[in-house]
Parts: C-alpha cells; structure tokens; sequence
C-alpha cells in the first residue's frame, strides 16, 4: 500500500483578486451596454428558435415510384431533403462533386430510411463535360424522372476561373444546372406532371451588399452575411422544408406560381420578372453553355 499525500496548490492570490476586481469593474463601467448586448442576443436567439426555425409543413405523401435527383444531396439542405424524401419512399440519384462523400451519405440515407433505391451519381458542375458525362449516363441507366432538384451552390467562395471559362461560383449555381436541366428535359417531360426546383436565397431579393466586389466581399459582405445567420437563418433541416413541399405538395399540381419561400407563394425580384431580362438571359445562358 502506497500512501498519497495531497501537496495543495498555491492559489495565485493577487491575480485572482485582480481578475475579480477588473471584472467587477468592467461591469460596472459598461453596465447599460452589457445589458443591452445580452437582451439583444437572447431575443435573436429566440426569434431563431421560435420564428425563423418554425415548423410549416408536415403532409404526409408517399413518393413511392417517383424517381428523384437531387444535385448537391451529400450535405446540407440537400441531405435533409433526400433523408426527408428517402422516408416517402421516393427512388433518389443523390448528385455531387466527390464521390466519397456521395456514397458516404447515401449509406447513411438508406441506414436512417431503410430505403434502398438510393444511389450516387458523379457530377462537377463547374464543368460542361461532367454536365454532360452524367445526363448522358443518366438518360441511359434511369427510366423516369418525376422531380428535378437543382439545389448543389456555392454560397462562400472564391472567384475561380473554370476551365470552360466561367466564374466558378456562376458556373455551379447557374450554368451548369441549366445545362443539366435541358439535358433531362426530354426525361421530364416523358413523366409529366414532373417538377423541376431550383434553389434559391431569398437573399436574391435584398442586394444592397452583393455589389460588394474583389476584397470589399471578404471584409464587409462575408464578415456580416456570417453575423446575419446566427439570427436569420435556418438549419439545414427547416431550410429544406420549402424544397420538400414544392416535391410533394399534391396542390401544386396546376400552380401557376414560380417561386416559394417557407413554403407559400411569393413575388420574387421583380428584374426575374421582366420578359426582355427573361430573353436575354435565355438566349446568353444557351450561348454560354453550347445549345
Ligand atoms: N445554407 C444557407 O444558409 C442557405 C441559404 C439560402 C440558400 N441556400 C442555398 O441552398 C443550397 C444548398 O446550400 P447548403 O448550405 O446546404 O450547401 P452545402 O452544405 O455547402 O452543400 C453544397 C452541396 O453542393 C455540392 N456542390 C458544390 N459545388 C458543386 C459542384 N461544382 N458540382 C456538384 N456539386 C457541387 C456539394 O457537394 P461536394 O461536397 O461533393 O462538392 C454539396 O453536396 C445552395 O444552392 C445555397 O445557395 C443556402
């Protein structure tokens, strides 16, 4: 048997009194703002949790036999949505860049939903080849398409150019999915009533901010844009449950609307609007794009 004998500590006594008596200080120099700051959180904390995260939709339609894609459905939004649809049944083509991660979150969709009809398709879509490489394959393999799901984006990044020659972040968000898009569109059709969603930000409306450009980006519109989602925004969860509803909602069959945010209808900017915007931007993105 050892005997253990406890040394105690010496308690560093002037600094924790310092430390005391500056804290105490502090508090009462800055009593008002310090109050103000901490109701501020706590209301932002609670608008959050209570608001911006409310639950809106909860319909329970099957999706047996319908045969979803979903782009960028390995992570986020994207994974909340396929795990959501995979529980309805739903045959899902889960579409990204890396194809460890796909079938890394395909494993885990059929573990949680015991659904087995998912797979992983491999697609870049900041290239026209890779665009192309996969509908061709996917027109091949698959017999239906019922929704299209053109959610995979790029929300922080940097300006690179692809080697088609476009802005990285364009060519994710915008090119490469109207490329995808009019490449299934035969698949589509051939199951109508099919849906095609394309995920948006209601960002897309207030853009004061986004005519930031070069550095001003980093240190104005990143730095605030990170401070706003600790308020506004959603989890990946409740920001897939708009995506869930235009996919299942049974009365939007005959909707003539375009655009939806928590789940109803909504105007969208107005520049999306305009027939002249709507030409040109066709005619430049099939241009662009080699249709
Ligand atoms: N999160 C938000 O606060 C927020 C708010 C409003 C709107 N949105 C929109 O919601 C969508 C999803 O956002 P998120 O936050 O869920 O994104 P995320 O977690 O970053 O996931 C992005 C997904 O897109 C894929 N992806 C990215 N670049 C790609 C490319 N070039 N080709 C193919 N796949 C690509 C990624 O796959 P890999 O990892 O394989 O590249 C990943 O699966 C985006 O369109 C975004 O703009 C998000």
């Amino acid at each position: 048997m050892t005997d253990s004998v406890a040394v105690p500590v010496p308690i560093p006594t002037p600094f924790v009194n310092n430390f005391f008596t500056l804290t105490h200080q502090f508090y009462a120099d800055h009593r008002s703002a310090i109050l103000i700051a901490t109701g501020t959180v706590l209301t932002g904390w609670l608008y959050n949790l209570l608001w911006v995260n409310r639950r809106l939709s909860s319909s329970s339609t099957l999706m047996t036999n319908k045969t979803v894609v979903i782009t960028g459905g390995s992570s986020g939004i994207g994974y909340e949505t396929a795990k959501d649809l995979a529980r309805r049944g739903a045959r899902l083509i889960i579409v990204s860049r890396n194809p460890k991660k796909g079938q890394a979150a395909v494993a885990k969709l059929r573990d949680k939903s015991g659904n087995k009809q998912i797979e992983f398709m491999q697609c870049d879509l900041c290239s026209l080849d890779s665009v192309k490489n996969f509908c061709n394959a996917y027109n091949e393999k698959e017999s239906r398409l019922d929704v299209l799901i053109n959610n995979a984006g790029i929300l922080f990044g940097l300006d690179v150019v692809t080697k088609d020659g476009y802005n990285s972040i364009v060519q994710a968000n915008y090119l490469g999915h109207f490329l995808l898009t009019n490449l299934l569109l035969d698949k589509l059709k051939q199951c109508k009533p099919s849906r095609i969603i394309n995920v948006s930000s209601s960002i897309h409306s207030k853009d004061p901010l986004y005519g930031a450009v070069g550095l001003l980006r980093f240190v104005i519109f990143y730095p605030l844009l990170y401070l706003a989602k600790t308020f506004f925004a959603k989890t990946s969860k409740r920001g897939a449950q708009t995506i869930i509803y235009c996919a299942v909602a049974s009365e939007l069959i005959n909707s003539n609307e375009i655009y939806f945010e928590n789940c109803s209808p909504q105007q969208p900017n107005q520049i999306c609007l305009d027939a002249q915007n709507i030409d040109r931007l066709w005619k430049a993105s099939c241009e662009a794009v080699g249709l």
